[in-house]
């Protein structure tokens, strides 16, 4: 790999992706993003990824549960709290996994997700769910290779082949399992793990941990520069899926997206660290106010 081209340093690889707002824009504009988990003991999860997505410019947010009850409350109005089941996924753009739980009815929410149209997210709960079920490894892969390119996506074509229309956000112990090798051999040749499981899945591998590793299926890779150990700390993983799948729904195209998410989610820890909210005790909410000014920013 030629090392100069792993440093991620280069806001130019997804600036020019992320627009600023026009000045006719409306909520449909911006896209809507539903968010898929939350079994019972794990509804924070899925709120937490959504909250990123609202605060990183989507336009609408739904979070869809597996299981009843709904919650009463999720600390946050503006978005759409609805049972999974039943519901139309449509052209919206959607992050599995999020505390999704092992049941039945989240494998089948998963099926339902690959075969849905619109841009995809696959994390957490997701991803072990992948991981034991080769026919839906298959049905992800064919998703990649027979997509229509879209208009980003062509626009893109420079950085990727343009076919990925899927993202999965594995920490070390998810890849480990959807590689069938140990956590310690995926850690040992961390950019070989990431770039097998893109060409396997035909989709952007996000391998996070301390520099986190973007894959793309033609075998692009990029190192993350940013980020600290702030991050080491439950539910910043939910905040990554939701503020990748906000710049999806907002017509950013998959390598992209993922470039730009892992970097604005490392700098908006490193700006908190550095003004004392961390290292130590940062928490996962804290980030999403973090990300929303760094986007605001760009
Ligand atoms: N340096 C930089 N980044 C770090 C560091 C570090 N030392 N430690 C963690 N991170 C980042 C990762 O790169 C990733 O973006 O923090 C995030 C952690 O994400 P997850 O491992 O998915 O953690 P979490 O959000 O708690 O996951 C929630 O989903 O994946 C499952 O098993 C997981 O049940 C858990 C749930
Ligand atoms: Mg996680």
């Amino acid at each position: 790999l030629p090392t100069a081209e792993l440093q991620l340093n280069r806001l130019e690889l997804f600036a020019r992706h992320l627009h600023a707002r026009r000045h006719s824009g409306h909520k449909g504009t911006y896209g809507n993003v539903a968010v898929i988990g939350g079994a019972t003991g794990m509804r924070g999860a899925p709120i937490l990824s959504a909250r990123a997505a609202l605060h990183a410019g989507a336009g609408r947010v739904y979070v869809l549960f597996p299981e009843d009850p709904l919650p009463a409350d999720s600390g946050q109005p503006e978005l759409m709290c609805r049972l999974a089941e039943g519901y139309d996924f449509g052209q919206a753009t959607l992050a599995i996994g999020p505390g999704l739980g092992d049941s039945a009815t989240a494998a089948d929410l998963l099926a339902r997700a690959i075969a849905s149209q619109g841009p995809l997210l696959v994390d957490a709960d997701a991803l072990n769910l992948l991981a034991h079920t080769p026919a839906l490894q298959r049905a992800l892969a064919s998703r990649g290779a027979t997509a229509e390119p879209t208009q980003h996506a062509l626009q893109a074509a420079r950085l990727l082949d343009a076919s990925a229309t899927a993202v999965l956000t594995p920490h070390p112990l998810e890849a480990a399992r959807l590689l069938g090798l140990s956590v310690a051999a995926v850690q040992a040749d961390r950019v070989a793990a990431a770039r097998t499981l893109a060409a396997r899945l035909q989709a952007v591998v996000v391998l996070k941990g301390s520099g986190t590793v973007i894959a793309a299926p033609g075998g692009d890779c990029v190192i993350n520069p940013t980020g600290n150990p702030a991050l080491a700390t439950a539910g910043t993983g939910d905040v990554l899926s939701g503020l990748c799948a906000a710049l999806l729904a907002q017509g950013c195209p998959p390598w992209p997206a993922a470039l730009a998410a892992v970097w604005l989610h490392g700098a908006a820890a490193d700006e908190l660290a550095a003004s004392g909210v961390g290292p130590i005790g940062m928490t996962a909410g804290e980030l999403i106010p973090a990300i929303r000014a760094g986007i605001n920013r760009l």
